[in-house]
């Protein structure tokens, strides 16, 4: 699909956003919804796993599974900003030498990288236009175990997002949020090979976690 999502992504997690999550990171730790990825994560009892973190924002997930359950992470993401703050937090946790930081859309470039062990993504597919696109290519790079957050679809967020593409268009700008069918991505990664092994529901967001079979 012809898409400029790294540029549009790029420009829409500015630095300045990028700064205060990480602030608020060290200040009171993972966001909840990434609190049921890590708790998911170490449930599979796996370790010095490589793990590929797709859209991994200021990297909490790998700066809280490298502490434990992994060793050699892959951060894929399409914000230079939020790469810029997840590679300091990394150097000023002693985890700099373990991660690999690439500013790319993961879908461009994914036939360049290698398996890990897990994949994670969280709140990256609701960023997203091609979820299909996006989850088949995380699947087919996951060896054991895929983890995702993504909107629940419950009739209050399918408001709040209408509401939020509204004023995007107003504004002008290209950057949009997806409420994508969960039914059609449960199938979507069985067919690649997983299943479901857990799943959590906050207020927003809902965690899922893949094992391959
Ligand atoms: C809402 S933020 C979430 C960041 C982090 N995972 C978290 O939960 O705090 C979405 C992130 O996904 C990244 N992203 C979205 N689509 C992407 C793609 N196709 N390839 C790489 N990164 C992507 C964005 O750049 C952004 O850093």
């Amino acid at each position: 699909m012809p898409c400029n999502c790294c540029e549009i992504t790029d420009s829409a997690f500015s630095e300045a956003e990028a700064r205060a999550e990480l602030r608020t990171y060290r200040k009171r730790g993972p966001a909840h919804q990434t609190k049921l990825i890590l708790e998911a994560i170490r449930a599979l009892g796996l370790k010095h796993a490589e793990l590929l973190d797709v859209g991994g924002g200021i990297g909490a997930i790998h700066h809280e599974l490298l502490e434990d359950v992994v060793h050699e992470v892959t951060h894929v993401d399409a914000s230079s900003a939020y790469l810029k703050e997840a590679r300091e937090e990394a150097a000023r946790r002693g985890h700099g030498e373990h991660v690999n930081f690439i500013h790319a859309d993961f879908t461009d470039i994914a036939s360049e990288l290698p398996k890990a062990d897990i994949v994670t993504l969280d709140r990256v597919v609701c960023c997203y236009p091609d979820f299909r696109r996006l989850l088949k290519a995380s699947a087919e790079h996951s060896r054991r175990a895929l983890a995702f957050t993504y909107p629940r679809e419950t009739w209050y967020l399918r408001i709040a997002f209408r509401i939020g593409n509204f004023f995007q268009r107003l504004r002008k700008d290209p950057f949009r949020i997806f409420l994508h069918p969960v039914v059609e991505m449960d199938a979507l990664l069985k067919r690649e090979g997983f299943e479901r092994i857990s799943l959590r529901r906050l207020f927003v967001w809902e965690m899922a976690c893949y094992q391959r079979v």
